[in-house]
């Protein structure tokens, strides 16, 4: 028997030490939250994405009566940039949660947006980057791998 231990780096960084680039995201992710549609939790989510050609692509999630209708901030986003810009790789990505308008401390991808940001990833075959961006702190991971280790993608199918 033998044990693995499998480890991810997050970096932690309080708003104000972001690039100018990153906090313009994260900026974009807020204001796109405020367009979700979430009557249902009230927790409304917003996901920017910037693109290799420097497109940014937002997203806000979009609930529904019929709950598994509706679909998260992250992969309206996702999704969309993938049916405008098929051939680009998605570099980064920063997502914010409000509740009542305000900026939460803390926001995590669900699994299901994990899996689609692994493969935009493995798609895209450049690490995404990505920003969880709370109130005061936030945490970046440089690729989509380490929100979902031992994995199920693409490779796993041939
Ligand atoms: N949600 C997102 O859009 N992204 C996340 O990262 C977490 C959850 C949405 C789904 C649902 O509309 C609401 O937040 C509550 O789960």
């Amino acid at each position: 028997m033998k044990e693995v231990k499998i480890e991810i780096s997050v970096s932690v960084r309080i708003v104000e030490e972001l690039t100018t680039a990153e906090k313009a995201l994260m900026d974009k992710a807020i204001e796109v939250a405020r367009n979700a549609y979430a009557p249902y939790s009230r927790f409304h989510v917003g996901a920017a994405l910037r693109l290799a050609n420097g497109q940014i692509i937002t997203g806000s999630n979009q609930e529904n009566a019929a709950s598994p209708s509706g679909l998260c901030a992250e992969r309206v986003a996702l999704f969309y940039a993938g049916a405008q810009y098929p051939d680009v790789p998605v570099c980064e990505i920063a997502i914010v949660a409000l509740v009542n308008g305000v900026l939460q401390d803390h926001i995590s991808p669900c699994g299901g947006c994990r899996q689609v940001l692994l493969e935009t990833e493995e798609r895209g075959k450049s690490p995404l980057r990505i920003l969880l961006c709370g109130k005061d702190k936030v945490q970046t991971l440089s690729s989509a791998n380490d929100l979902l280790p031992l994995s199920f993608g693409q490779n796993d199918l041939k």
